[in-house]
C-alpha cells in the first residue's frame, strides 16, 4: 500500500492508474478506523479496481468549543488495518497541503445542510463539504463510499455533488453495527463501561419508534414518549426527529413512504448520532 502525504505523489500515483484506465474508489475518514469504516473500504474493492481511503482530521468542520486536539489517532493502527482491508493507497495530507496559506475559498451548501447537525454544529456542514470536494478533486475518484452512520452528511455530500457537477458516484452503505445495535464510532472510545452499556438504549428506542410508525402509531406523541424515555434512560436528547430521507425537511403527519428517523442523544460529553429508515404506509 502507497502512503501519500504530499499532493505531487498522490498527483503521480492516480495520474498512472487513471492513464492505465483504472476506475478509482475513495474512501474520506479521519482515522481511528473501525469495522464500519473498514466496511466502506470492502465496498470501494467491489467497485473499482483502485482503492484510496483519506486519513484527515478536518480542522474546517470542528467548531471552537469542540476539541479537534482530543480527537483519537492512531496512524500506525489505521494504516495496519487498510493494507490488511487491500487499500492501494493511504492519502494523509497535512493540514497545510488541505488548507494552504491564505486559502479562502469554501463550499457552502444549504438545503439538506439546515436543521439537525446543521442547528446544533453550525458551520459543520461548511467544512464537511469544503473538505470532501477538495478530496473529490485532489483524487479524481470515480466514486465515493460513505456511511450513512451520518445519514444528514451523506445527503449534503450528495446535493454538493450534483450542485456542482462533480463527476463521481456517490455510494452509502448501511450502518455497521456491534452485537446490542449500537453504532459503531470513533466516539464509543470515550464512553465508560457503565456508559456504554447504557448506549444500547439508543438504538433501542429508535427501532421501538420505527416499528410503531410503520404500525401506523402517530408521530408526534410517539416521537414525545420516546424522547422522554431516552432522558430516563439518561440522555441529553439534541434532537429525535422524523424528516424527509432526502431533504432532510421535517415530515409532515399523514405523508406516507420513506421516511428517515434521525436522533442525537449525549451521554456524559459524548454525542451519539444514529439514523434508521422507516416505512409509513398509507
Ligand atoms: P469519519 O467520522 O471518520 O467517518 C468516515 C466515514 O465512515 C463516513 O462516511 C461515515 O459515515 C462512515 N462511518 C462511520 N461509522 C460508521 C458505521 N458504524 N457504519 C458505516 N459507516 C460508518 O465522516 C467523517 O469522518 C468526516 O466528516 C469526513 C466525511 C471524512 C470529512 O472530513
Amino acid at each position: 500500500m502507497r502512503i501519500e502525504r504530499e499532493l505531487e505523489g498522490l498527483r503521480a500515483a492516480t495520474g498512472a492508474w487513471r492513464a492505465a484506465g483504472r476506475r478509482i474508489a475513495l474512501v474520506p475518514t479521519m482515522g481511528a478506523l473501525h469495522a464500519g469504516h473498514l466496511a466502506l473500504v470492502a465496498e470501494a474493492r467491489r467497485r473499482a479496481e483502485i482503492v484510496i481511503t483519506s486519513i484527515f482530521v478536518n480542522p474546517l468542520q470542528f467548531l471552537p468549543h469542540e476539541d479537534l486536539a482530543r480527537y483519537p489517532r492512531d496512524e500506525a493502527g489505521d494504516l495496519e488495518k487498510l493494507r490488511a482491508a487491500g487499500c492501494d493507497l493511504a492519502w494523509m495530507p497535512t493540514p497545510a497541503v488541505m488548507y494552504p496559506p491564505g486559502a479562502a475559498t469554501v463550499v457552502e451548501p444549504a438545503g439538506p445542510a439546515e436543521g439537525w447537525e446543521g442547528d446544533e454544529r453550525p458551520g459543520h456542514f461548511r467544512g464537511v463539504a469544503t473538505v470532501c470536494t477538495k478530496l473529490f478533486m485532489m483524487t479524481g475518484a470515480d466514486v465515493a463510499v460513505f456511511g450513512e452512520k451520518d445519514w444528514q452528511q451523506l445527503q449534503v455530500i450528495r446535493r454538493v455533488v450534483a450542485d456542482l457537477h462533480l463527476p463521481l458516484e456517490i455510494v452509502g452503505l448501511p450502518t455497521v453495527r456491534d452485537a446490542d445495535g449500537l453504532a459503531l464510532s470513533s466516539r464509543n472510545q470515550r464512553l465508560s463501561p457503565e456508559q456504554r452499556a447504557r448506549a444500547a438504549a439508543l438504538p433501542r428506542r429508535l427501532r421501538a419508534v420505527a416499528k410503531a410508525l410503520a404500525e401506523g402509531r402517530p408521530a408526534a406523541p410517539t416521537l414525545a414518549e420516546a424522547r422522554e424515555g431516552l432522558a430516563a434512560d439518561g440522555f441529553g436528547v439534541d434532537y429525535l426527529a422524523l424528516v424527509v430521507p432526502h431533504t432532510l425537511k421535517p415530515w409532515t403527519e399523514g405523508q406516507h413512504g420513506e421516511a428517515r428517523l434521525l436522533a442525537t442523544a449525549r451521554l456524559g460529553e459524548v454525542r451519539l448520532l444514529d439514523n434508521l429508515p422507516v416505512f409509513l404506509r398509507g
